[in-house]
């Protein structure tokens, strides 16, 4: 597993010059922060920014480095026509697609916040898509066994049955219909990805994107779509594609990363017998521990010891993927899938099992200083022989106490746990564990359980004859009862997790770990609207420490109360950041924003005339 270099000297040179670089990014951060404009002030910032104490500990400058982070990116925001138009030029190299200008105006009226980069991974996504031929998107949309399709400004659905997710889609997408274009979008109606294409092809479509990207002289645009009557007149024959549904995901998968990445030629493990490896020291290119780039720690193809820890690539629940570039849309994916994103049904859903609803919580000074969880012990298709490699049930038993005790007796073994190693805490530098052991601290603060131990074979109950010996199954809380506790951690299931976007926008603060991507990516700031968490938990009680420290009405081993090393202001500040911004940027209004851009730039690249189709009346006298 990661280890840090054991040669003494390089690394203290190496801290030495961490050190030196540090003081001066914070003299920096410090420096551009006077020099600020106030004129975004209409965009309310975080109140009380400013750590009540002087950065002392990783978290303490994270944070600040997130706040520089939000604000560089404020300072794009774009607040009429001409300013959008030409952010888009410069980002995007090409003209904007015809409707901009509505589109526009739909943002402004609705009071988006408007910056080009919160678009990002809609060209993420649809950029390889310049590299094949426009009919065959097309006739590979309109085959598809789940379409929703607009012919003029009405929506209409294909399914194969009638399917909770289609009907929120197609929801989502008739309250802008008036505002598309012709489209067929294709649908994954599974909670995994789908398309994963081989790096060097992606990589070549990739090039031929970049060199058709230019603004083309205004004389030579087209500015109205072709639409799509020629294909429903003759939609062509149905191109099979061949779907891989067997074998080891992780092989399927690991072709879509680039050859010098490290899990290229990995390959996929064989043996899930026992807890994941060990992991000593902090995670590779973590700032002291913590996630410092939450891009990488997410991403498969650069952590390769994910294959071993996470229920995607030990075994999923169901794969069907291609390798051939289709357009297909879904709600989430891992960083080697070619799928097109959309905010995920679950977050369009007014059932407030997933949303929580209109209510968000009470106030943080009513809440409970302790973290709770609960969930399915999905994440994929767990047996006797795995189980202890997926995430939720590691998640469960690191925040079990009397497990975590067991482990700290070494009773089955070196700091193991019935069936999880206890990762090395000490490098944290805990609070509480100066005073008790950290299973002890962990019953004072952690309130986490399974609600079904989902099993395969299935037993037809909420129980699981391989796990029961290590999991008490807990009762249901809604999510409203959750926000009842100041800390929601947030663990991917058979893909993301739908409880996120409620999470955010609660009172609550979310602890997130994840290996999917989503709409949302480049909205959110890790340490500002939210707590990065690494896929292997290994700082998850550094985290608890800084904001909890020992907790309220702890208890020494002699018996003295104490109270020790919490953070709660910093915890509160995140907490409410991440509503505030929740409540700018991923309201309904903003996904419906959303899929209206994604969708006229996905008419564009589907139409025969993409090179030349724009909107350039703003250049015009
Ligand atoms: C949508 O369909 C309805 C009923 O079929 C029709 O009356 C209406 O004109 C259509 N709207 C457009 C914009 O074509
Ligand atoms: C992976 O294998 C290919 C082909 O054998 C090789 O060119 C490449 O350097 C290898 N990459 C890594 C990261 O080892
Ligand atoms: C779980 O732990 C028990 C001993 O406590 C061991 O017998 C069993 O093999 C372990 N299961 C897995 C899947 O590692
Ligand atoms: C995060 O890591 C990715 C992948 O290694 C890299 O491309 C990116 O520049 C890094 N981001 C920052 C802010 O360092
Ligand atoms: C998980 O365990 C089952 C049962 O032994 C096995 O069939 C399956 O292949 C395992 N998963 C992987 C990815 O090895
Ligand atoms: C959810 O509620 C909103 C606002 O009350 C309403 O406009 C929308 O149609 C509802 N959506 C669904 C899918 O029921
Ligand atoms: C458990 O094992 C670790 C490492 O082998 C050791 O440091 C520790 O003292 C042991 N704890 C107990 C209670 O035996
Ligand atoms: C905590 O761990 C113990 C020991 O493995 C187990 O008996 C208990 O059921 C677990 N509790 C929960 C809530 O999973
Ligand atoms: C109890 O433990 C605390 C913390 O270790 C220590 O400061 C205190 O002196 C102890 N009190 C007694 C009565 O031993």
């Amino acid at each position: 597993m990661r280890k840090r270099s054991l040669l003494l000297s390089p690394r203290i040179a190496f801290r030495a010059l961490l050190c030196f670089a540090l003081f001066f990014i914070l003299i920096g951060t410090a420096w551009l922060w006077h020099r600020a404009p106030q004129r975004l002030a209409s965009i309310s910032m975080p109140t009380s920014y400013e750590p009540p104490r002087p950065v002392a500990h990783p978290i303490d400058y994270l944070m600040k480095k997130a706040y520089g982070t939000y604000r560089t990116l404020l300072e794009k925001q774009t607040t009429n026509l001409p300013s959008a138009t030409a952010a888009y030029r410069s980002r995007r190299g090409r003209h904007p697609p015809p409707g901009f200008d509505r589109w526009f105006q739909y943002a402004k009226e609705h009071d988006a916040v408007i910056v080009e980069e919160f678009f990002d991974q809609i060209y993420h996504d649809l950029n390889p898509f310049w590299g094949v031929h426009a009919k065959q998107i097309r006739q590979q949309a309109k085959h598809f066994s789940q379409v929703i399709s607009v012919r003029n400004g009405n929506v209409s659905v294909k399914t194969d049955k009638d399917r909770v997710w289609m009907n929120l889609w197609s929801d989502l997408i008739t309250n802008i219909q008036e505002w598309l274009p012709d489209v067929d979008v294709p649908i994954n109606v599974m909670d995994e990805s789908r398309v994963i294409v081989p790096w060097e092809d992606i990589n070549q479509y990739i090039k031929t994107e970049q060199s058709s990207r230019t603004l083309i002289p205004l004389k030579e645009v087209v500015t109205q779509f072709t639409g799509l009557k020629q294909l429903d007149d003759d939609p062509g024959t149905l191109t099979e594609i061949s779907w891989i549904d067997e074998g080891r995901f992780w092989d399927t998968a690991r072709v879509g990363c680039s050859p010098d990445s490290p899990s290229r030629n990995m390959s996929a493990v064989t043996d899930f017998k026992g807890p994941p490896p060990d992991i000593s020291g902090f995670p590779e290119g973590s700032f002291e521990g913590y996630v410092a780039n939450w891009t990488s720690t997410k991403d498969p193809c650069l952590q390769p010891d994910l294959q071993e820890i996470h229920g995607t690539f030990v075994e999923p629940v169901s794969q069907a993927t291609t390798h051939s570039l289709i357009p297909i849309f879904g709600g989430s994916k891992l960083s080697m899938n070619n799928d097109i994103l959309i905010p995920p049904a679950m977050y369009w859903t007014n059932n407030s099992f997933y949303s929580g609803g209109e209510e968000h919580g009470g106030d943080w000074e009513s809440k409970k200083t302790m973290v709770v969880w609960r969930g399915g012990a999905t994440g994929g298709r767990n047996k006797e022989e795995n189980w202890t490699r997926f995430q939720r049930h590691r998640f469960v038993s690191m925040m079990n106490g009397t497990a975590v005790q067991q482990a700290e007796l070494n009773i089955t073994g070196p700091g193991q746990g019935p069936n999880f190693s206890l990762q090395s805490y000490t490098t944290y530098h805990l609070t509480a564990t100066r005073y008790t052991d950290l299973g002890t601290w962990l019953q004072q603060i952690a309130d986490v359980g399974m609600m079904h131990l989902v099993c395969f074979p299935a037993t037809g109950n909420l129980m699981c004859p391989y796990t029961d010996p290590y999991f008490e199954l807990k009762d249901t809380m809604t999510m409203l009862q959750q926000y009842a506790y100041k800390f929601v951690p947030d663990i991917d299931g058979n893909s993301f997790s739908g409880r996120y976007r409620g999470f955010l926008r609660s009172t609550s603060l979310p602890i997130k770990a994840t290996i999917y991507s989503e709409w949302h990516n480049s909205r959110l700031i890790p340490w500002l609207h939210f707590v990065p968490m690494e896929n292997s938990f290994v700082d998850v009680y550094g985290i608890l420490d800084y904001f909890i420290g020992t907790g309220v009405n702890f208890k020494t081993k002699n018996g003295t109360e104490l109270t020790e090393g919490a953070h709660d202001e910093e915890a509160k500040t995140i907490a409410m950041a991440g509503k505030d911004w929740a409540a700018k940027v991923l309201r309904r209004e903003d996904m419906l924003i959303y899929v209206m851009r994604l969708l006229m730039e996905y008419a564009r690249v589907s139409d025969d005339q993409r090179e030349k189709l724009g909107f350039v009346e703003d250049l015009k006298e």
